[in-house]
């Protein structure tokens, strides 16, 4: 059942460029330069139309929302809100009629996603689920909404779910660009073609297993972690954090990487490990300056960067290349090498990677 694989966990990572292929299967129409998510048919205009989107999810889910929303923002210029389920459903939030919720849930089942949905849905917002387990009750609760089509995803540590969950947001988010005409044909047809070429890349990331093995043995007895990332690598961070945290218990923050001077960067010295996500995109320079900050005060620093890269390693005490690809699907790829290193670590520590100590697969209680 686990394939061959050792663990759930690492059959899961390596099924990645499989199940990202299956999420986009009859939806992405290059020829045509078109996308059919066929789950959001009758409100698709409505959400073209939409003022203003929230999205609303937990733990890795929320990750994937936060890179939606600079994706909505940037392709379809609509105003996005990310919430945590748990404090939008307290809080009294502001929902208006007519208000889009795009809600994201591997399970389908989270207590408190359901109660939020559930929330917004009473005050008249329309419900658009992205969600992996065919026939769960947020699915059943959403107006309509479009599934992952990754598979089950066994490993209580998300891994294909996230990617899947980036895969079907980004075609969301450019099938309403288009229906906005926000985006330009060439882009489009180029991020197209992008989404398309995945898989392969991450084919090419995995292939750097036995590397980032050797790479994480150096950071298994490490009491901290810092993962920093810029842009749409600053979800990827906190994903990054996440992972380690949940399966090899040693802690771990993902911060953006400006935000390092208002505070963390008080704790850097040569004790701290610092994933730094550095991709060669428009925070590029930034990013580099940032390593450097961590250079200076003795941090080690390993370094996710764009193949071909020369600077940051001559700069990095580690670095980790992946294949280049348009900055906004970059997730899809720079998640890869974290989740990995998280898993080698973890099992370095002797850590039960699929059923890590107090975590569920599904969250039903509050
Ligand atoms: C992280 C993880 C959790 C879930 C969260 C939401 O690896 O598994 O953080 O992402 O509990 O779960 P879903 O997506 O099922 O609503």
């Amino acid at each position: 059942e686990k394939g061959g694989y050792e663990h759930f966990m690492l059959k899961e990572i390596f099924e990645q460029p499989n199940s990202i292929a299956d999420s986009m299967r009859g939806r992405v129409d290059r020829k045509n330069n078109k996308l059919t998510l066929g789950g959001i048919h009758e409100y698709a205009d409505h959400l073209a139309e939409a003022k203003r989107i929230i999205i609303i999810a937990c733990g890795t889910s929320w990750h994937s929302g936060l890179v939606a929303e600079y994706l909505f923002e940037e392709f379809c210029r609509i105003p996005v809100e990310v919430e945590y389920a748990s404090e939008f459903r307290y809080r009294n939030p502001v929902i208006n009629e007519g208000d889009v919720v795009i809600a994201i849930s591997q399970s389908g089942e989270t207590a408190d996603t359901l109660a939020a949905i559930e929330l917004a849905k009473s005050k008249g917002a329309i419900i658009l689920g992205v969600v992996n387990v065919v026939g769960s009750s947020i699915s059943r609760v959403s107006h309509e909404g479009a599934y992952l089509h990754t598979g089950p995803e066994i490993g209580v540590a998300s891994t294909k779910a996230f990617t899947g969950q980036l895969s079907v947001l980004t075609m969301i988010v450019l099938s309403t660009a288009a229906r906005k005409k926000t985006i330009t044909d060439s882009k489009l047809k180029d991020l197209l073609s992008g989404l398309e070429n995945i898989p392969e890349k991450i084919k090419k990331v995995l292939r750097k297993n036995d590397e980032i093995e050797k790479i994480s043995e150096k950071f298994k007895d490490a009491k901290n972690f810092l993962y920093l990332g810029r842009g749409y690598n600053f979800p990827v961070a906190l994903e990054g954090a996440l992972k380690l945290k949940e399966i090899s218990y040693i802690h771990a923050e993902g911060y953006p990487a400006a935000e390092m001077k208002h505070g963390p960067i008080a704790l850097i010295d040569e004790e701290m490990p610092v994933v730094v996500i550095a991709t060669r995109d428009s925070s590029y320079d930034k990013i580099v300056s940032n390593i450097q900050e961590v250079k200076a005060r003795k941090g080690v620093v390993i370094a996710i960067v764009t193949e071909g890269d020369v600077l940051i390693p001559n700069m990095a005490d580690y670095v980790i290349e992946v294949p280049q690809c348009d900055e906004a699907l970059m997730p899809l790829i720079s998640v890869i090498p974290l989740q990995l290193l998280s898993y080698h670590i973890a099992i370095m520590r002797g850590c039960n990677v699929d059923q890590p100590r107090n975590l569920a697969k599904s969250v039903t209680v509050e």
